[in-house]
Order: structure tokens, then C-alpha cells, then sequence
């Protein structure tokens, strides 16, 4: 079991390095002047890799909770709750799918001030969720 917990753990964390960064770049991307064609593509470059890297280990992260979930007999109320807010992170990195697809079509409408707010929502999420599992309060 520990080893299962160690592994969920250092992928949750590669997980989150990914959820971290992406949302940096689209801040970054907002703000891209149109007359800077190569610094865009470098960033979409960058983008698109991230994306492809990040969510297997989303993936990877959530297969290995849900093993030590029904695997080893963990229940309780935190762990309902811990669950429904990785749902959220789940929905979060398809959006980061979605955002990435209208950068690379060049139909982004967001501002950098927008996202600068859309990329908080997963700090505000792992702090939750690591409360949660330490502390289990209910
Ligand atoms: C559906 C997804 C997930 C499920 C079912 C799940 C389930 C679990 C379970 C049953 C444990 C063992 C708890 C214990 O040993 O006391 C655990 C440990 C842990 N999980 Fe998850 N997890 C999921 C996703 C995540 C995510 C996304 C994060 C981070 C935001 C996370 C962070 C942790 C941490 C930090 C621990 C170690 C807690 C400790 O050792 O006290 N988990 N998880």
C-alpha cells in the first residue's frame, strides 16, 4: 500500500506542475502583441507539449488514488468529498484542452487579467484536497 501512496503522491505532484504551468503560459499568450508571430509560436510549442505531458500523469494520479480507495478498504466522508473536488481538476485540465485549441486557432477572446484568475483555481484545490486527506475531518 505504501508503495501504491508513494507513487500517487509523486504523480499528483507532476500533476500539478502541469496545472500550475499551463495557465501561466495562456497569461502569457493573452499578451502576445500581434506584430510577435515567433515569440506565439514558441509559446503555443511550449503549451502543447505541457498538455500532452501532464494529463496521462493527471490520469496516472487519479488510477493510482482510486486503487488505494477500493484496494485497501479507505472510506470515509473526506474521501467523497476529496473526490468529487478531483472531479473539478479532472474538468479543469479538459478546459485547459479547450483553451489550448482556440489559442492554436487564433480565436482566444480571454484577457491576461482572466486568466491570471483561472489559474489560482487549482492552488485553491490542492490545499483542499491535502487538508482533506491528512486531517480526513469527516
Ligand atoms: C479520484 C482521485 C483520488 C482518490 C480516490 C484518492 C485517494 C487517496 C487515498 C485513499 C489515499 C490514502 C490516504 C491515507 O493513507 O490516509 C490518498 C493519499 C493521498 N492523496 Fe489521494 N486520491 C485521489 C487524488 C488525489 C489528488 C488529485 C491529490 C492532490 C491534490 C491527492 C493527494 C493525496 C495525498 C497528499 C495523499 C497522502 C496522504 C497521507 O499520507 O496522509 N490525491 N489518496
Amino acid at each position: 500500500m505504501l508503495i501504491v501512496k508513494a507513487l500517487h503522491i509523486s504523480l499528483v505532484v507532476a500533476w500539478f506542475a502541469g496545472l500550475f504551468y499551463l495557465p501561466r503560459i495562456f497569461v502569457n499568450l493573452a499578451m502576445v502583441p500581434d506584430d510577435s508571430p515567433a515569440e506565439r509560436e514558441r509559446l503555443l510549442l511550449m503549451a502543447g507539449k505541457l498538455f500532452k505531458f501532464m494529463t496521462p500523469l493527471g490520469l496516472l494520479a487519479v488510477l493510482l488514488g482510486l486503487w488505494l480507495w477500493l484496494g485497501f478498504g479507505f472510506r470515509g466522508g473526506w474521501l467523497h468529498a476529496k473526490t468529487a473536488l478531483v472531479a473539478l481538476l479532472l474538468g479543469y485540465n479538459w478546459h485547459c484542452g479547450r483553451v489550448l485549441k482556440s489559442f492554436q486557432a487564433n480565436r482566444n477572446t480571454r484577457s491576461h487579467v482572466w486568466f491570471r484568475i483561472y489559474n489560482e483555481l487549482p492552488v485553491l484545490v490542492l490545499f483542499t484536497v491535502v487538508f482533506l486527506v491528512v486531517l480526513k475531518p469527516f
